[in-house]
Order: C-alpha cells, then sequence, then structure tokens
C-alpha cells in the first residue's frame, strides 16, 4: 500500500445475513482527500463508512486503513480507532460529562495522556470549533449545532489521520447546519483527510475532491463535483439528483 493511501477498500463485501448489503466496493482515499458519499437511505453508506472503523466488520475482501489491515481476527481495533474520527448524526456525546470531559475521554482513556495534558488538547480543540465558552457545561445544555461542534472537537483530540462523518447534519434544525458545514468546510481547507455522506451538495462542491453515489450496495458513479452534479451518467444518478433537487 502507498504510503498516501489512508483508506483501500479491495472488492469489499457485506452481509446481514441473507442479505447483501455491500456488493464490489472498491475506493481508495489518498491522504488530504475529501470524499462526499451520497445515495438513497438504505444504500450503504453507513454500512460501509462504520466498516472503515470496525464498528462493522466486511465478509469478503480487503479493507485496509492507514496501514492497518482489517481482517476476521483482529487485535488491533483499538489501534485503527486511534487513527479514524467518526461523527455521528445524533452526536453521541457523553449526557453524564461536560463539554470538556467529553473532549478529555480519548486523549486520556486511549492514549494515555495525562489530565493536564489531555485539558490542553480538548481545550485547543474546542478553540478550533470556536466554542471554548462551553466547555463547562453539558451537552444537553448546548444547541444541536453546538453539541455537533464538539463531537467534531472530540474526534480531533485523537489527532486521527482520518475523519468519517455520517450525515452529520441531517438531525439538526435547518438554522444550525450551516455552523456545522463551515467547520467541516474549514477542516478541509486545514487538509484534513475526510469521508462525509452527506446530501449537503453546496458542501460537496466547495470541498470535495470527489463524490461518489451508491445505492443498493454499491458504488454506481464517481466524479469531481461538478461533472457528477451537472452531468451524471447513470440512470439512477440521476434520479437521485433529481430529487434531492427538489427540496
Ligand atoms: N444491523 C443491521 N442488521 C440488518 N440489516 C441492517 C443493519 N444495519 C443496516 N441494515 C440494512 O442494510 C441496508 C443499508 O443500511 P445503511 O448502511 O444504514 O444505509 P444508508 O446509510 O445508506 O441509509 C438497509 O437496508 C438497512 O436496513
Ligand atoms: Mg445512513
Amino acid at each position: 500500500m502507498s504510503m498516501d493511501l489512508i483508506i483501500e477498500a479491495k472488492d469489499v463485501a457485506k452481509w446481514y445475513g441473507a442479505f447483501q448489503v455491500l456488493k464490489d466496493i472498491n475506493l481508495t482515499v489518498r491522504k488530504g482527500e475529501r470524499i462526499v458519499v451520497c445515495g438513497p437511505s438504505g444504500s450503504g453508506k453507513s454500512t460501509l463508512i462504520r466498516c472503515f472503523n470496525r464498528l462493522e466488520a466486511h465478509q469478503k475482501g480487503e479493507i485496509t486503513v492507514n496501514g492497518i489491515t482489517l481482517h476476521d481476527r483482529m487485535r488491533n481495533v483499538a489501534e485503527v480507532r486511534k487513527n479514524v474520527g467518526m461523527v455521528f448524526q445524533h452526536f453521541n456525546l457523553f449526557p453524564h460529562m461536560t463539554v470538556l470531559m467529553n473532549c478529555m475521554v480519548g486523549p486520556m482513556w486511549i492514549k494515555g495522556a495525562s489530565a493536564v495534558e489531555a485539558k490542553k488538547i480538548a481545550l485547543r480543540f474546542l478553540e478550533r470549533v470556536r466554542i471554548p465558552e462551553q466547555a463547562n457545561k453539558y451537552p444537553v445544555q448546548l444547541s444541536g449545532g453546538q453539541q455537533q461542534r464538539v463531537a467534531i472537537a472530540r474526534s480531533l483530540c485523537m489527532e486521527p489521520a482520518v475523519m468519517l462523518f455520517d450525515e452529520p447534519t441531517s438531525a439538526l434544525d435547518p438554522e444550525m447546519v450551516s455552523e456545522v458545514l463551515d467547520t467541516m468546510t474549514s477542516l478541509a481547507r486545514d487538509g484534513m483527510t475526510m469521508v462525509c455522506v452527506t446530501h449537503e451538495m453546496g458542501f460537496a462542491r466547495a470541498v470535495a475532491d470527489r463524490v461518489i453515489f451508491m445505492n443498493s450496495g454499491q458504488i454506481v458513479e464517481e466524479g469531481n463535483p461538478e461533472a457528477f452534479f451537472t452531468n451524471p451518467q447513470h440512470d439512477r444518478t440521476k434520479l437521485f439528483l433529481s430529487q434531492i433537487l427538489k427540496h
């Protein structure tokens, strides 16, 4: 695997029982690349990116993440997760911990940082997402947009090689979407390697190097955003784009 490949998926397939959720997935993500994954609900987008940090296991093919090959009896799941940040639709913050603690526990528990070091790291990344003033609040006291920015900061505290986003703005009230997209755009501008499942086309156009369209567990089409949005090749892509463009 070449040094600058962060994710490499080769002929990946996965089943839930008899149902094949991923089929013949081939995808590479190079260092610094920003990939947007879109496609209809149920097409396998979440499953795919969850395989990249081993929240799900694939059954066929090969996935290598930051030089670590993910396979059946792997012992180094923790090692993979150190390298892969993940941001979910529903934030998944620890409700009983302050914002600051939410950001400190990764460096402390997983990287063995001292409390003093972890606090420094946490404050650095809370500043990075521009909410250091919320550090001592609990998640429930924050707006959805603020909680999602904390979730991004929490991931960044692990200084991951790649960030995965699974529809990070789709659970937010409309007025909070842009603060999260702005944070993601600013990470992209700083050179973060990112795989984002999102239907935010403005974001895709502004930052994506490639847009990937999935349908029924397969990558149907991929291309640069301009070509993808203005000149889609497959009927399924055209139908999907016509549906999301209506909104
Ligand atoms: N744990 C699971 N067990 C069985 N089927 C699942 C499970 N998770 C997802 N699926 C099914 O796999 C398909 C793809 O799901 P998902 O990856 O969540 O799609 P997407 O994120 O594109 O909406 C869907 O049909 C979904 O119902
Ligand atoms: Mg999903």
